[in-house]
């Protein structure tokens, strides 16, 4: 659902972020679907998932047009200060990996807070929370929180949920900045 509400801003987007690269899809399809000039970032602070990244990437070839980072995306600002048209966060921890090692409340509003400060006009961002474990719940909060406190006259934010499904199923926000206006977020970390 993220990459189909994405995918006409990543057929135009020249700078792309995959903040949690984990198995290498999300990082897969901006680096397929985006122009052949453009360029992706991938962050994950598991070396696992940048290997399983970068296996995926080659087997399409596509290892030239993506850098990956093995750190925290509450650092991207320490590798780039560039416009970005598209941002994807899927939250929360590997699929068949430790559970222990998921994504933190403090580090994703840091993160978030970043990209939207660089985020260009028309560009777009995706975040999809898992509320059903502790540290999900609570980065869900924080999330909602943050979405819910940007101003309607620079960004339009929608959510998505699965209304009939139980034991909290994800969440998708998808979040666009309309207008040209500078942000600087004042939202607590
Ligand atoms: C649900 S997985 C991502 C799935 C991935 N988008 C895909 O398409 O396969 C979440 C990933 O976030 C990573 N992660 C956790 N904390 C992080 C952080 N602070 N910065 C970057 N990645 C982080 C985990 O290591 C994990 O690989």
């Amino acid at each position: 659902m993220a990459q189909q509400l994405l995918s006409d801003k990543v057929n135009r987007a020249k700078f792309l972020v995959d903040t949690t690269a984990g198995n290498g899809k999300d990082s897969l399809f901006l680096a397929q679907n985006s122009p052949i000039d453009a360029m992706v970032w991938s962050f994950d602070v598991q070396q696992a998932a940048i290997i399983k990244t970068k296996e995926l990437l080659s087997k399409y070839s596509l290892d030239d047009k993506v850098k990956l980072i093995i750190d925290s995306h509450a650092n991207i600002d320490q590798y780039f200060n560039r416009r970005i048209d598209v941002a994807m966060f899927n939250l929360g921890y590997l699929p068949n990996a430790q559970h222990k090692i998921t994504t933190q409340c403090q580090s994703t509003i840091a993160a978030l807070q970043k990209i939207l400060g660089l985020l260009s006009t028309g560009g777009v961002i995706s975040i999809i929370a898992y509320s059903g474990h502790q540290e999900g719940y609570l980065e869900n909060k924080a999330v909602q929180e943050l979405l819910t406190s940007l101003p309607s006259n620079i960004f339009t934010v929608g959510c998505w949920s699965m209304i009939n499904h139980s034991n909290n199923p994800p969440i998708l926000y998808i979040v666009e900045k309309m207008r040209g206006e500078a942000y600087e977020s004042t939202a607590p970390q």
